[in-house]
């Protein structure tokens, strides 16, 4: 079976192609000649997640999942969630979000977080969702080079390093994507 992964990031295709059964082969955007933007209007990752898995199919006639991820922290209620791509304004700069991230928090000694991601299928008429949740705290400042977006200033709750100071495989054995992936994955490798 073909099915779209609605992302142009080959890093992200490559880590859940080979949680699949081979059965089951993961296209691209690209793959599938799909070159527009498509816009994430909603309010909700679950809505985003939606918009870009019924983009694919109504459009373009396949399977489709699609993935939407937020910073979720309890003392901004919420923020910058659902808006956390673009949180310092255009055009999406990660260090630009940290630092407005660290001065909204100030202080605060309520420094809880979650990131959580939204998956949205689309198989065969019907449509499931999963969702994959990590939470942890915001640090009082940047820490670590590695990994990407808010990694330096969240640290997973049980853990002393930041996501920015865990290598990829230990980041995805216990992130937020990581873990709707393996539930979208272990539904998939049931019906095969
Ligand atoms: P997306 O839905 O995967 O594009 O994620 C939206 C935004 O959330 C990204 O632009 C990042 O700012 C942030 N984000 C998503 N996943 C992560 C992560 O694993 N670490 C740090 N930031 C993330």
């Amino acid at each position: 079976m073909k099915l779209v992964f609605a992302t142009n990031n080959l890093n992200k295709l490559k880590e859940v192609q080979e949680m699949l059964p081979d059965s089951i082969e993961l296209l691209s955007l690209k793959d599938i000649n799909c070159f527009e933007e498509i816009e994430e209007t909603a309010t909700t990752l679950e809505g985003n997640a939606k918009i870009k898995a019924n983009h694919i199919t109504n459009k373009y006639n396949y399977n489709c999942f699609a993935d939407d991820t937020g910073l979720e922290v309890e003392a901004l209620h919420g923020e910058p969630g659902v808006y956390s791509a673009r949180y310092a304004g255009e055009p999406a700069n990660a260090e630009n979000n940290m630092t407005k991230l660290l001065k909204n928090l100030g202080e605060s000694n309520n420094r809880t977080a979650q990131f959580r991601t939204s998956i949205c299928l689309n198989l065969n008429g019907k449509q499931f969702l999963f969702d994959g949740i990590c939470e942890g705290d915001i640090l009082p400042s940047k820490k670590g080079e590695k990994g990407f977006g808010y990694d330096p200033i969240f640290q997973p709750k049980g853990y002393q390093q930041s996501f920015a100071e865990m290598n990829s495989e230990a980041k995805n054995k216990i992130s937020h994507r990581g873990l709707a992936i393996q539930k979208l994955v272990e539904f998939l490798k049931k019906l095969h």
